[in-house]
């Protein structure tokens, strides 16, 4: 700090004394203002000016450094412990410029309210290989971030983490975002809707996950869709409505769909007609069927509507039919006894109703004289004596 100023003052500028001292003031000002010098690094990282990056790698740092400088535009924080990132965790100082943020593996596990809201030039930021459990929809604060790509690979621990992000995703803040990774996140479905305000969305990656099945609105809105990666998950059939949305993506080129259970049944067919007519999936003479058993490992494209067997629901529908009306007989034969022996028992049932009749009437009798009796102001002493 003081070889700075010191420096700064050392060459007066002819007939510039009084503009050297208001320098060295003010650098004396700005030294005291800030705890370090501008331009330096923080003691467990690498800075680079020339290149605009900081590295404070595999350090187990448990917090972001203070004192970053505030040229940095690329920032790599990997390899650290950092459990939280609080609100405003890079605000101090602000790094106004910074547009790629590298956290991958650093045990960040919650991430909150405006923890990335100062970042006013954030472009990609690599949150993988992490293990969230609490992710704030108001990560980026409330206003529109610039983001453009988002690495949430193998980061997503709970189905909480997920929830938050479809909520952070829906809210319309990401506007710009135009790739996201969320492969390798044992994924068993998508929250409805989680794509809908994602309008720049160019790639998306959702290999290696669970997926089962689509919601049919899922890719609805992402008119910009260029891939979509969703092999090595479990889906069994892709429904009609889902394939007619990814036709309907004019730019949609790269479909991959490998490593997944197909199942060759009827429900297969929409797909098996895309994949003969369309070269939207990538590498698709490699898609076979994992069930039923006599069309295992059968290239899909090699299967006919004969092999898919599509009679057999209609068959089905024509046995429930059947059995239906089966149960409809039963009932109608175990009323229709009922009736008649109540019908072949109505003598019986007749004397017995009498019976009934009979005890109501003499309980009732004798409970209204018992009422009536106590029920008279005027006779206490009877009352009480008749008890007796
Ligand atoms: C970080 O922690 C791990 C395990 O606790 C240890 O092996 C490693 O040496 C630590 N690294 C540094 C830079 O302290
Ligand atoms: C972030 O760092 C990880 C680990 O060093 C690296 O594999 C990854 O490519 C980096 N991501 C970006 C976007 O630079
Ligand atoms: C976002 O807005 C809500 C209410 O409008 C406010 O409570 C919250 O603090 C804001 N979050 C951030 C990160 O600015
Ligand atoms: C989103 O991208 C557009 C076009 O590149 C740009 O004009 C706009 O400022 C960006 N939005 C934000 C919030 O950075
Ligand atoms: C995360 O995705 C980005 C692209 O958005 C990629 O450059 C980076 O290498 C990925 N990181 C890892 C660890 O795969
Ligand atoms: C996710 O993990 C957090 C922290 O471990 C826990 O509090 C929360 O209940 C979990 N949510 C679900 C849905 O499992
Ligand atoms: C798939 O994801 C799991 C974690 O969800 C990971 O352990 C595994 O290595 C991934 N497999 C591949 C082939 O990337
Ligand atoms: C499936 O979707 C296509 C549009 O891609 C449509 O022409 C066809 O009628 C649909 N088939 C069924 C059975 O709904
Ligand atoms: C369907 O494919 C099978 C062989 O897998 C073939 O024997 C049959 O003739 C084909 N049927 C039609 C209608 O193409």
């Amino acid at each position: 700090m003081a070889g700075r100023a010191l420096r700064g003052a050392a060459p007066p500028a002819p007939g510039g004394e009084r503009r050297a001292a208001l320098g060295l003031l003010l650098q004396v000002l700005l030294g005291w203002g800030s705890a370090q010098q501008p331009g330096s690094c923080p003691a467990p990282c690498e800075c680079s000016e020339a290149a605009r990056t900081v590295k404070c790698v595999n350090r187990n740092l448990t917090a972001v450094p203070p004192d970053l400088p505030p040229y940095a535009r690329l920032l790599f924080l990997t390899g650290n412990r950092l459990a939280s990132l609080p609100p405003g965790a890079f605000l101090s100082p602000p790094l106004p410029q910074l547009s790629l943020l590298n956290l991958s593996g650093s045990h960040v596990e919650q991430v909150e309210a405006g923890a990335f809201a100062s970042l006013a030039s954030l472009r990609q930021l690599d949150l993988s290989g992490n293990a969230l459990t609490r992710f704030s929809p108001e990560a980026f604060g409330n206003a529109s971030s610039p983001l453009e790509e988002l690495n949430l690979s193998n980061s997503l621990s709970n189905q909480s983490a997920v929830a938050a992000l479809a909520e952070l995703l829906g809210s319309g803040v990401l506007g710009n975002l135009s790739r996201l990774e969320l492969a390798d996140n044992r994924l068993l479905s998508l929250p409805a809707g989680m794509f809908s305000s994602l309008p720049s969305l160019q790639h998306l990656d959702l290999r290696n996950n669970s997926l089962v099945s689509l919601q049919a609105a899922t890719f609805h809105s992402l008119a910009q869709l260029q891939s979509l990666d969703l092999s090595h998950n479990s889906l069994k059939c892709l429904k009609n409505a889902t394939i007619a949305q990814l036709r309907s993506r004019p730019v949609l080129r790269r479909v991959s769909l490998g490593h997944n259970t197909w199942v060759c049944d009827c429900c297969i067919e929409h797909l098996v007609s895309w994949l003969k007519e369309s070269e939207q999936v990538e590498g698709k003479g490699a898609l076979k069927c994992s069930y039923p058993e006599k069309m295992r490992d059968k290239p899909l494209v090699k299967t006919n509507s004969s092999d898919l067997d599509c009679s057999v629901p209609v068959d089905i529908q024509s046995q429930l039919q059947t059995s239906y009306v089966f149960l409809g007989i039963v009932l109608a034969l175990i009323g229709a006894i009922f009736l008649l022996v109540l019908y072949l028992n109505r003598k019986g049932i007749k004397k017995w109703m009498y019976n009934i009749r009979d005890a109501c009437r003499d309980h009732m009798e004798g409970y209204h004289y018992r009422y009536e009796v106590n029920a008279d102001p005027r006779l206490p002493n009877l009352s009480s004596s008749s008890d007796v």
